[in-house]
C-alpha cells in the first residue's frame, strides 16, 4: 500500500501567535494517522524553530517551502539543507509554481535544490504543474514531462524513491477552481506512467498529491482516486477545522 500524506503549505501567512492556535487545534483533534497516512505542515522559516517546539512528539510532522540548491557560504538570504534539518524538518517543498513564476526558478534549479534537500536526508514534494494557457494549448504532459525530466537527469530515476511528488495546476491554485477528480487522475497516471516507464517499483511507491483549491468539500473525491495519494493544501490549511476535516479524509 503506498504512503499517503497531507501536508499544509501556509505559504506567506501566520504569526506566532496565530500559528501557536492554529497547532494546538491541530494537535488537540487531528485523527491518529496509520493506515499508511502522514500529516505535515509547512512553515515559514522563522516559525520553524517553535513548529519544532510544539509538533515535537505529536502525529504531526513538518517542513520548510523553499530550500538554497547550495550547502553553506556566501548566499546571502538563503537557508540551507543543514539548517532546515537543525529544526526538525522531514519536508521541504521545492519547485512551488509560486517560486518558478514570482522567483524565477527553473527546472534546472528546482532540480539542484531537491537533490540538496536529498543530501541533508529531507523528503523533497516536488511541485510540478501547467498553466491556464499551458492547458488550453494542449501541452500540460509536455510541461510537466520537462518539470519531471530535470529533476530525473540531475539525481536519477532512484532518488524518487526518497521524495514526494505534488501535481498542482496553477489555474486552480488560490483560485477556488478545483481540477475535476478525472482531471487530476489523468495527470497523477500521466505522471506515474511515465515514471514506470524508466521504475515500474518506484512509480508504484511513489506519492502523488494533489494541491490546487483542497477543501474540506472536495478532499475525498480527490482522494478516492487511485493514483491520488493525499493533497498539498494551501489556503484551507491555515483554518484548523478545514484542515483536520481534510486529513480525515484521507484516512478514511
Ligand atoms: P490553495 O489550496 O490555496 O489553492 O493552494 C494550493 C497550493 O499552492 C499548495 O501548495
Amino acid at each position: 500500500m503506498r504512503n499517503k500524506l497531507v501536508a499544509g503549505n501556509w505559504k506567506m501567512h501566520g504569526n506566532l501567535k496565530e500559528n501557536a492556535a492554529l497547532l494546538e487545534a491541530l494537535i488537540s483533534n487531528m485523527p491518529k494517522p496509520g493506515n499508511n497516512a502522514d500529516y505535515a505542515v509547512c512553515a515559514p522559516f522563522p516559525y520553524l524553530a517553535s513548529v519544532q517546539v510544539a509538533l515535537q512528539g505529536t502525529c504531526i510532522n513538518w517542513g520548510a517551502q523553499n530550500i538554497s540548491q547550495y550547502e553553506k557560504g556566501a548566499y546571502t538570504g538563503e537557508v540551507s539543507a543543514d539548517m532546515l534539518n537543525d529544526f526538525g524538518c522531514r519536508y521541504v517543498i521545492v519547485g512551488h509554481s509560486e517560486r518558478r513564476m514570482l522567483f524565477g526558478e527553473t527546472s534546472q534549479i528546482v532540480a539542484e535544490k531537491y537533490a540538496a534537500a536529498q543530501r541533508a536526508g529531507l523528503i523533497p514534494i516536488l511541485c510540478v504543474g501547467e498553466t491556464l494557457e499551458q492547458r488550453d494549448s494542449d501541452i500540460t504532459e509536455q510541461v510537466i514531462d520537462e518539470q519531471l525530466k530535470a529533476v530525473i537527469a540531475l539525481t536519477g530515476i532512484e532518488s524518487l524513491a526518497k521524495a514526494v511528488i505534488a501535481y498542482e495546476p496553477v489555474w486552480a491554485i488560490g483560485t477556488g477552481k478545483t481540477a475535476t477528480p478525472q482531471q487530476a487522475q489523468d495527470i497523477h497516471q500521466f505522471i506515474r506512467k511515465g515514471i514506470a516507464s524508466q521504475d515500474k517499483g518506484i512509480a508504484e511507491r511513489i506519492s502523488i498529491l494533489y494541491g490546487g483549491s483542497v477543501k474540506a468539500n472536495n478532499a475525498m473525491e480527490l482522494f478516492v482516486m487511485p493514483d491520488i495519494d493525499g493533497g498539498l493544501i494551501g489556503g484551507a490549511s491555515l483554518v484548523a477545522e478545514d484542515f483536520v476535516a481534510i486529513c480525515s479524509a484521507i484516512k478514511s
